[in-house]
């Protein structure tokens, strides 16, 4: 059967990881978790982008040698992806033999088949997109001073003249509108789709797809003095990492992709330059390519000049990987911008974390320890697992939030629940219970038990570390995977059938 496939961008060496890159990441992981937790087989792909003379130039500044440079710096982002819990089956690096020879044999096909030709450039270059553009594309009043039109980037633009192979990107206009039309899911979220398809219908012209100055890059087949364009290696790497053997198709375990989730402003790349050139191989398109929103640190964009990067091992060191995971996808919905603060950071964590959640765990496995000798509380009459089951009616509405990578939309829905749990622990009051009909405590602390258990199967995906601790707590080792009420209320809590008695989860951290 098919794989479930679902990528990241491969991030660029010529810096260490920072929010950005941690958070793309964490979303496809959070993503990757729902559908195992779905029982469905999944094929999660993230990697490094290597090739290039921003990565060359990165190295050279350092007095190392390209590949030495990209080997450690990829490391880092595995190193990075193992801190943040993120389950990825296959990294993919631009320098492996798998991804060199799949471009390779891509370049060549295109070029026979005439998509990929040899033509002359002339017009004003970005050393820091990477990117051509032309005169029309320049901002008006930027004019004079020739800045990259790109607004993440606006830096000075070179003027160049040199010889390029070139993609027939003006031959797919039509074939890409047809495909927005008749796939609506394709591009999402939808208020990006309209600004992909305004540009598309605007007319598409044919793009370089090689480069003649820079060295650190993929040599096109039969012409040593070009390199291949970073850009067209780099898409490919959706392909070259799920190959059928021996040839550079995708194999149809994996392909189609069912999710690219890339970062707004390298939306043009997947949602047009990449669809055509799968056109022009005959390969299948992906079935969604989804542009979220970004990040600012304290209402200013992260840049080189302001070193104002925030570091995923600083964002978790006081706040703990779960809280941060929780806060970048609760925080802002996903598809929009948002800003990123340590204050922000704190206020989720203690209102939702230790508050909210924190505080219904440590009360229930205190009240099981307390009233019940610490047995946790069972119920064989199935008649009475109404309450839990309840919850478990949720489940479709969650399942449908995460489907559209509406991860706050999930959350929110699993915070509504817990909140309601903690209103039934106020009005049930099992403490007063126990005094005045002490045959009812045990009950309430069923229901109690039992809807956390739920709660913790949507939560496992967002939050791993806090799940297990919380399923460890309530007796149950086995890794969280409630699907229907009937399969949670059919689970029996294995191993001690006790409750296992740890610190709060959240202790509430005021500012130091
Ligand atoms: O573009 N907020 O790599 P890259 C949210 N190598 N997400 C952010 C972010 C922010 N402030 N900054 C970065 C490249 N990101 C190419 C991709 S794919 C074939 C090649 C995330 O290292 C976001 O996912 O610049 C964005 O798309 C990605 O990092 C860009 O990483
Ligand atoms: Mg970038």
């Amino acid at each position: 059967m098919k794989k479930i496939y679902i990528t990241t961008p491969i991030y660029y060496i010529n810096a260490a990881p920072h929010i950005g890159h941690a958070y793309t990441t964490i979303a496809a992981d959070v993503l990757a978790r729902f559908y195992r937790s779905q029982n469905r087989e999944i094929h999660f792909l993230t990697g490094t982008d290597e090739h290039g003379l921003k990565i060359e130039e990165a190295a050279r500044a350092l007095g190392m040698e390209p590949q030495n440079y990209a080997d450690q710096i990829s490391e880092k982002f595995r190193e990075l992806w193992k801190h943040l819990d993120i389950r990825y089956d296959d990294f993919i690096r631009t320098t492996e033999e798998r991804h060199v020879r799949c471009v390779e044999d891509v370049f060549s096909r295109l070029l026979k088949s005439g998509d990929v030709y040899k033509g002359f450039y002339e017009g004003y270059y970005c050393l820091s997109c990477e990117t051509y553009w032309t005169e029309k594309e320049i901002l008006p009043n930027e004019k004079n001073l020739k800045l990259c039109p790109n607004s993440e980037c606006k830096k000075p633009l070179e003027r160049v003249k040199e010889e390029s192979y070139f993609f027939k990107l003006s031959k797919y206009q039509q074939a890409l509108i047809e495909h927005y039309q008749k796939n609506p899911g394709f591009l999402s979220p939808a208020h990006r789709a309209s600004e992909i398809v305004n540009f598309v219908k605007s007319g598409l012209q044919d793009i370089s797809v090689s480069r003649a100055k820079v060295k650190w890059g993929i040599p096109v087949p039969g012409d040593s003095a070009q390199t291949v364009y970073v850009w067209f290696d780099a898409l490919l790497n959706y392909v070259s990492a799920v190959l059928e053997s021996k040839t550079s198709n995708p194999s149809g375990e994996f392909w189609p992709a069912d999710a690219h989730i890339v970062g707004k402003e390298i939306y043009r790349f997947h949602a047009v330059i990449w669809p055509a050139m799968l056109l022009a191989l005959g390969f299948p398109l992906p079935k969604k390519v989804f542009a979220h929103g970004w990040w600012t640190v304290e209402g200013q964009k992260m840049s080189k000049s302001k070193g104002n990067f925030v570091d995923p091992y600083e964002a978790t060191r006081e706040f703990g990987v779960d809280s941060f995971r929780y806060f970048l996808l609760r925080e802002m919905p996903f598809g929009q911008d948002g800003d990123f603060s340590i204050e922000a950071l704190r206020r989720r964590y203690n209102s939702d974390l230790a508050n909210d959640l924190g505080n219904l765990i440590s009360r229930v496995v205190e009240m099981t320890d307390r009233f019940l000798g610490g047995k946790l509380p069972t119920q064989s009459d199935p008649e009475k697992h109404e309450y839990p089951r309840r919850w478990a009616e949720k489940t479709p509405a969650i399942q449908s939030a995460m489907e559209n990578l509406n991860f706050s939309e999930a959350l929110s829905i699993i915070w509504s629940v817990i909140s309601s749990l903690n209103q039934y622990v106020n009005e049930q009051a099992p403490w007063k219970l126990q005094k005045t009909s002490p045959e009812k405590v045990e009950p309430v602390l069923f229901n109690l038990v039992w809807s956390i258990r739920i709660v913790m199967g949507w939560l496992e995906p967002f939050m791993p570390q806090t799940a297990a601790k919380v399923q460890a707590q309530l007796g149950i080792r086995q890794l969280p995977r409630p699907v229907t009420a009937e399969e949670v209320l059919a689970g029996k809590p294995t191993a001690s059938h006790a409750i296992l008695k740890a610190p709060p989860l959240f202790p509430r951290k005021t500012k130091p």
